[in-house]
């Protein structure tokens, strides 16, 4: 259901977010579908996302919570004069990226990829569906959150029809900073084209230059949309959305929606959340992400072409 209630003010990559009920509103509920997978379907053709607050179980969420933050704390991530569960972080912590605190994680292991969740993916497709191996899991200390993108280009080897989900790790208010996506963004392949099919790992061989900076394991471009969230939502339409989280919600999207998120403006707190994948079987899978190591972003996942 559309809801237009005002929210507060909201800033994103540093910016102020326009304040009309045109410019931003909140996430469409699917909790009044989440058993009919027909409608979940048409909605996310619609809408390109699906957001199901409570559909997890909150304390298995708060446990996988728990146990992320017990290895960030032995990271000497968070401030060690607060219980660990708290997530206050040492100053200065800003965007810790750590995918590694999920690896031989049984709690966040499954919850993401065993029970409730899974089995969603397997009604939602009709089908056998597998997930990639890797998670992202991001902890993001007060400051910039991430810009806006499309997930494609770091993951369009395979597939195009896989879906992301992001998952808070705890409750998530306005000033912590949630996910927010662009309303009908997925429909925009007249703006979309040539950006989103571009692949990070991607380099052009004979540019001596280019092909040294991927052998080093950089990219080649960032897969970023854009730094100013409301001048990219000008040249879309549509509306910013995003909503307070609880622990137990998540969000699924596909991968033409173009998303980012708020901004953390607590003074000490981090946002944890993660991000995993999943496809249907049948279909062809991009290998930077799956395997018992898988490759990713590094040199190994590079691929050259001549340009
Ligand atoms: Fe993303």
């Amino acid at each position: 259901m559309e809801t237009l209630t005002a929210l507060p003010p909201l800033q994103s990559y540093g910016h102020p977010l326009d304040p009309g009920p045109g410019e931003l509103g909140l996430l469409r509920d699917s909790r009044d579908a989440a058993d009919d997978f027909p409608e979940l379907r048409r909605r996310f053709a619609e809408d390109g996302y699906l957001y199901l607050p409570g559909y997890l179980d909150r304390g298995e969420v708060l446990r996988a919570r728990a146990s992320l933050l017990d290895r960030l704390a032995a990271a000497d991530v968070l401030d060690p004069a607060h219980p660990s569960i708290e997530g206050i972080c040492r100053p200065g912590a800003g965007y810790v990226f750590k995918p590694e605190v999920t690896e031989g994680n049984a709690e966040v292991q499954r919850l993401l990829y065993s029970g409730r969740l899974l089995d969603f993916y397997r009604q939602f497709y009709g089908e056998e569906v597998r997930h990639y191996d890797y998670t992202w899991l991001r902890a993001v200390g007060p400051g910039k959150g991430t810009n806006p993108h499309c997930d494609l280009p770091y993951m369009g080897r395979g597939t195009h029809g896989h879906m992301t989900c992001w998952l808070p790790y705890g409750d998530i208010s306005y000033e912590l900073g949630g996910l927010m996506v662009l309303e009908g963004s997925h429909r925009r392949m007249d703006l979309l084209r040539n950006y989103v099919f571009r692949d990070v790992d991607s380099f052009c061989e004979n540019r001596p230059a280019e092909a040294a900076e991927a052998r080093a394991g950089r990219w080649s471009f960032s897969g970023t949309l854009s730094h100013n969230p409301p001048v990219l939502r000008r040249k879309f339409g549509g509306r910013w959305l995003t909503t307070e989280y609880a622990a137990g919600d998540f969000l699924t999207f596909g991968m033409f929606l173009v998303h980012a998120s708020l901004d953390n403006r607590t003074p000490d707190r981090l946002r944890l959340s993660s991000d995993s994948r999943y496809q249907r079987a049948s279909e062809p899978v991009d290998d930077r992400w799956v395997g018992p190591n898988p490759p990713g972003h590094g040199s190994a996942g590079k691929r050259g072409r001549v340009c």
